[in-house]
């Protein structure tokens, strides 16, 4: 028989009570963790969002309390009344906060039973992700996640109360726009009274951050949901959530060092943990260079270098070809891999062929000389340069790829990730931030044919590049800089462009006409007439900041209800058909449905 709370309160969370509490009579609402029945008593942890407590059910003390604590199996509602009482010498349980104490029940209520879960709520489950996408409630109740949600609320506190102090206003925008540019496809939504025409879901902020500066709010911040509609990863998620920011009347110095600030406060507010400011800087030049990547993980060494210049005359074709045809031979050092087996070889080059490298060249530093396939083209004095340029001590490994600068620091960087898995060069807990700064402002991309902007369109070249706009379009450089932490892109922005005539020629270099600029953007272009002032600001993935504050591989632990690699939400079930009518009010037909096999479920 199922009960109501009429006259009972609520007087503690179960996780609350200590050796302090013993004699105090409480109200303690929460759900079966387990139940064990002992020689005439029974034992029930009940757990809630604050923790799990022992409450002992005796036939002596209330006969009808222990019957109904016989009928309750896991996950069962129940409110228990009970006085709290040190446990017996030797039976306390230091694995549990609450573990000198139980809870000598007196009456007991059946607030709503439970079917039988179909995974444990505890922390070390073994459980196809699928399931507990399914089942996210009960997934949620395992301590593990509530810690996190926990974690992610006090984050978002912490922005809140920094900012705030900064001077900082919260501002919504909306979710129904136009498109704003940030790379990615658009989620539609089609408009029912101007049949034909479609919103856009926000990419970003961006614009209309923008022009609140016109408009004199002069610091804006939002924690705001974002939606693109891209190939999703284990960061990346659809709709995701980011920590906005725009200033007026500010340089890249000024924003660099307010959000250094901003995350030291967030990382000891919300984990106590203290980060050491300000951070490392690199231009994106050398990232490239050096680590084969915009956002290098300096959790470790193993640093990329260049060797075309020792190699360029050598007698191994490959090496002296590539240099020759204006490419680069770069490699880098395996502490201790000399012994690397011939599989393990084969592994690194498929590994490093997914980024295009049509090989791996490798040279062993064993004790008694080189092994290597290669080692015979090289004179010795070239050994010796490569070994010193690559700091190679005896036991190491050298690995080197001759390719374009693009595919050689592409492929060297993801090898230099999967070596230092191989070796386990990062420790738990490690933190490490760094800038990078000196971005081109325009890449060239090689699918569409032309020049795209590498942050996005609104990013302001350097003061110095500006006459190269038109004549030498990728050698001006950026006032942009991304924020990387542990080899993830955790936030990224730049100073703006403030003025008309800049953006335009912007614009055009995008190969923008101008009627279409104004056509997409004629807002912002007309805003900037009416005294728009300098400004500059910054995104911040909260999802990926949060998954890597809680020690987290992907962001879909860090967010309550996330969709699958495959875009679905197993809770829901939702993308879903729907009615002919809804359709009809949009003036939309129904496309044939072409679902892929397999969904939904793939994460
Ligand atoms: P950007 O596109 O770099 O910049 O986005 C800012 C940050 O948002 C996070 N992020 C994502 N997180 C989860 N899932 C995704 N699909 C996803 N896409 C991006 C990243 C990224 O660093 N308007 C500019 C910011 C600015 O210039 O101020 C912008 O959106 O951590
Ligand atoms: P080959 O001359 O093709 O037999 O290659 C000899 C060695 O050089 C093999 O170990 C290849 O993996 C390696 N190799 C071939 N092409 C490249 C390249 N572009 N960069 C680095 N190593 C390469």
């Amino acid at each position: 028989m199922v009960e109501t709370l009429k006259g009972w309160k609520r007087t503690h969370g179960c996780g609350e009570l200590r050796k302090e509490h013993a004699g105090e009579d409480v109200v303690l609402m929460g759900w079966v963790h387990r139940r064990r029945d002992h020689g005439g008593l029974i034992f029930i942890d009940l757990r809630d969002r604050s923790g799990i407590v022992q409450v002992v059910f005796s036939p002596e003390v209330d006969a009808e309390a222990f019957r109904k604590a016989e009928g309750v199996r896991g996950e069962y509602v129940i409110a228990v009344k009970g006085q709290v009482g040190e446990r017996p010498a030797g039976t306390a349980n230091p694995s549990l906060a609450t573990g000198e104490i139980e809870v000598y029940a007196r009456e007991m209520r059946l607030l709503n039973p439970s079917q039988t879960p179909p995974f444990y709520i505890q922390d070390d489950i073994d459980v196809d992700e699928t399931l507990r996408l399914r089942y996210r409630y009960l997934d949620l109740r395992r301590p593990e996640m509530q810690k996190i949600l926990v974690l992610r609320h006090r984050v978002a506190k912490a922005i809140r109360d920094f900012l705030d102090e900064k001077g900082f206003l919260e501002i919504e925008t909306p979710m129904l726009t136009k498109s704003t540019p940030e790379g990615a496809r658009d989620f539609l939504v089609p408009s029912r009274l101007h049949p034909g025409e479609f919103y856009a879901l926000p990419q970003s902020p961006q614009l209309f951050k923008q022009i609140l500066m016109v408009a004199g709010m002069e610091r804006y911040f939002q924690i705001v949901r974002c939606f693109r509609d891209e190939d999703l990863r284990a960061d990346r998620q659809p709709e995701f959530t980011q920590l906005d920011m725009e200033m007026s009347f500010v340089q890249q110095e000024d924003v660099l060092g307010l959000v250094e600030e901003l995350v030291a406060y967030v990382f000891k507010e919300a984990l106590g943990v203290d980060i050491r400011v300000p951070f490392p800087r690199l231009s994106y030049d050398e990232a490239m260079k050096r680590f084969g990547t915009d956002k290098p993980d300096l959790r470790f060494g193993l640093e990329i270098a260049d060797v075309s210049d020792l190699v360029a005359g050598c007698e191994f074709k490959v090496f002296a070809e590539a240099v020759g045809r204006g490419g680069v031979v770069r490699g880098l050092c395996a502490p201790n891999c000399a012994d690397f087996s011939r599989r393990e070889l084969e592994e690194l080059t498929r590994a490093a062929a997914v980024f295009g490298a049509k090989g791996l060249a490798w040279l062993a530093l064993e004790e008694s000389g080189w092994r290597s396939p290669i080692a015979k083209f090289f004179k010795t004095e070239e050994l010796v340069a490569l070994k010193e340029r690559l700091g190679a001590q005896a036991g190491d490994l050298l690995l080197f790829v001759a390719d374009t600068p693009e595919v050689a620091a592409a492929s060297l960087g993801s090898l230099r990730l999967e070596l230092a898995r191989r070796l386990n060069l990062v420790e738990a807990g490690q933190l490490s931030f760094t800038w990078v700064v000196d971005f081109p402002l325009f890449e060239y991309s090689a699918t569409e044919k032309r020049l795209v902007a590498m942050h996005h369109p609104f990013t302001a070249p350097r003061e110095e590049d500006l006459e190269l706009l038109e004549k030498e379009p990728l050698k001006v450089r950026a006032q942009a800089y991304d924020l990387v932490l542990n080899g993830v892109e955790i936030g990224g922005g730049s100073i703006r462009i403030h003025q008309r005539p800049v953006q335009e020629r912007v614009f055009r270099v995008l190969g923008l006409a101008p009627e279409a600029a104004r056509e997409k953007f004629g807002f912002l272009l007309e805003a900037f007439e009416y005294g728009a002032p300098p400004h500059g600001g910054i995104a911040f993935g909260l999802d990926r900041l949060v998954m890597l504050m809680a020690g987290r591989e992907t962001i879909r632990d860090v967010i309550a209800f996330p969709k699958t690699q495959s875009a679905t939400c197993l809770l829901t079930g939702a993308p879903s058909p729907v009615a002919p009518e809804q359709l009809q009010e949009l003036r939309l037909r129904p496309a044939p449905r072409l679902r892929i096999s397999g969904e939904p479920g793939n994460i």
